[in-house]
C-alpha cells in the first residue's frame, strides 16, 4: 500500500568530476537494502536516487522537488559541503531529516535541526594526526588543503594542534576545489624544505596529488606526506602505485579493517556491482543503517520530529568500527584510526596500526 512506503531520497553527484563519491555510496547504500531487505517495522523502505552533478543549485532543487512532489520523508546523500548547505533550509522548512553521507565540514550539523551525519567531520581526523605527527619527529610542515569548506577546516584543526604540540607550520597553502595543478604548489613546498607536507584533498583527487608530489620529487627531497585519509582513499589507492607506500594517515575507514562487520560490508558491495568500497561507501552503508534502525525505533512512523528524536544516542557496529550519534549535536562519534599504505597480497591497502577511540567533533567540542 502506497501510504505505507517510506520513501527515502538519495542525493548525490553521479556525474561530474566528484561522480566517484556518487557511485561508491550509492553502491553501498542498494548493498545495504540488498542485505537487510526492503522492509523495516512493517513499512516498506523505497530509495530513490538523483544526480545533482555536484551543482548546489540542483541539490536544493531536487530536494525541494523530493520532499514537495514525491512524499520523500528521508533526505540523504550530500557528496559535498556546498551541496550539504544549500539543502539545509529544506530540511528544516520541511521538517525533514537529512542524513549527510559524505560532506564533512564540521559545521554542516548546525544548520538545520534535522541534519544528522555518518560520514566525519575534518577536525576530527585532522586532530590526531597533528598529534601524531608531533610525536614522531616531525617539527616542520606545510599545510596543502583544497581551498573550501572542510579544506579551510583541516587547514585549521591541523596548524593550531600541531602549535599546541610545538610544532612549526612554514606555510599555509589553500589550492582549487575541482582540476586542481599541484605542480606549483608542490614546488613551493619542495622550496620550503619542512619536514613533512600534510595533505587534504577530497575523495577522488588523491591521485593527481600523488603524481605531482612524485614528479616533483618531494620524496626523494626527504619530505614526508601525511595526511586525512581522503587522499589515500580506497577506491584509488590501488593505481597509485609505489609513491602512496609509507603515506600515514587518519580516518575512520580502510577497507583493510578487520571485523566480521566490513567483510559483510565489502561481500555486500562486490554484490551490489562494486569493487572496493571507499570511506564514503561506508558513510552511505551507515546512513541507511542509521535510518533503518529509527524507524525500527519509532516502530515506522517516518515524521521528521520521531525519526530526529530516535536517533539521538544512537550506538552500532559499523564496517568502520563502533560508532554512535552524539544527542548534543547529532554528528556521528568513531574511532579514528592511524594507517600506514602498505603492499598487501600485491595491493595497496590504508593499514590500521592504532586509534583514538570514541573522538567527538574536536571543532564543536572546542565552541561548546
Ligand atoms: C568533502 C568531500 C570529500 O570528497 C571529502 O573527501 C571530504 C569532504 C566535503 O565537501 O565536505
Amino acid at each position: 500500500m502506497a501510504q505505507d512506503t517510506v520513501k527515502i531520497g538519495l542525493i548525490l553527484p553521479m556525474t561530474g568530476p566528484f561522480a566517484s563519491t556518487g557511485r561508491q555510496i550509492s553502491t553501498a547504500a542498494e548493498a545495504y537494502m540488498a542485505t537487510h531487505g526492503d522492509e523495516v517495522a512493517g513499512t516498506k523502505v523505497e530509495l530513490i536516487l538523483e544526480d545533482d552533478g555536484g551543482v548546489p543549485d540542483q541539490t536544493k532543487r531536487i530536494a525541494q522537488e523530493m520532499v514537495v512532489n514525491e512524499g520523500v520523508k528521508v533526505l540523504a546523500g550530500f557528496g559535498l559541503t556546498p551541496l550539504a548547505f544549500a539543502a539545509a533550509p529544506i530540511a528544516t522548512q520541511a521538517k525533514v531529516p537529512m542524513v549527510v553521507m559524505a560532506a564533512a565540514t564540521s559545521s554542516i550539523t548546525e544548520k538545520s535541526p534535522f541534519i544528522t551525519r555518518t560520514s566525519f567531520t575534518l577536525p576530527q581526523a585532522t586532530v590526531p594526526l597533528a598529534r601524531w605527527a608531533a610525536d614522531n619527529d616531525i617539527s616542520k610542515v606545510v599545510t596543502v588543503v583544497a581551498d573550501y569548506a572542510p579544506g579551510i577546516d583541516a587547514e585549521n584543526a591541523f596548524v593550531n594542534e600541531f602549535k599546541n604540540q610545538g610544532g612549526e607550520i612554514v606555510e599555509s597553502i589553500r589550492v582549487p576545489v575541482a582540476n586542481p595543478d599541484f605542480a606549483p604548489f608542490l614546488q613551493r613546498v619542495r622550496d620550503a624544505q619542512p619536514d613533512a607536507v600534510f595533505v587534504f584533498v577530497p575523495s577522488g583527487v588523491g591521485s593527481a596529488f600523488m603524481k605531482q608530489f612524485q614528479d616533483r620529487g618531494l620524496a626523494d627531497a626527504g619530505i614526508k606526506l601525511i595526511g586525512t585519509g581522503d587522499v589515500t582513499d580506497d577506491d584509488i589507492l590501488n593505481d597509485m602505485g609505489d609513491v602512496a607506500k609509507g603515506v600515514i594517515t587518519t580516518h575512520h575507514y580502510s577497507a583493510a579493517h578487520e571485523s566480521a562487520e566490513n567483510d559483510t560490508f565489502k561481500q555486500a558491495f562486490k554484490d551490489a556491482g562494486g569493487d572496493r568500497p571507499n570511506f564514503m561507501a561506508a558513510g552511505g552503508w551507515d546512513g541507511m543503517a542509521l535510518i533503518y534502525q529509527a524507524l525500527e525505533k519509532t516502530g515506522g512512523d517516518a515524521s521528521g520530529p520521531a525519526l530526529m528524536e530516535a536517533i539521538k544516542g544512537m550506538e552500532w557496529e559499523s564496517p568502520r568500527g563502533p560508532v554512535s550519534i552524539d544527542p548534543e549535536t547529532r554528528d556521528i562519534v568513531q574511532d579514528m584510526y592511524y594507517r600506514e599504505v602498505k603492499d598487501v597480497d600485491g595491493e595497496l591497502y590504508n593499514v590500521e596500526f592504532g586509534k583514538e577511540e570514541a573522538v567527538k567533533d574536536p571543532a564543536k567540542a572546542a565552541k561548546n
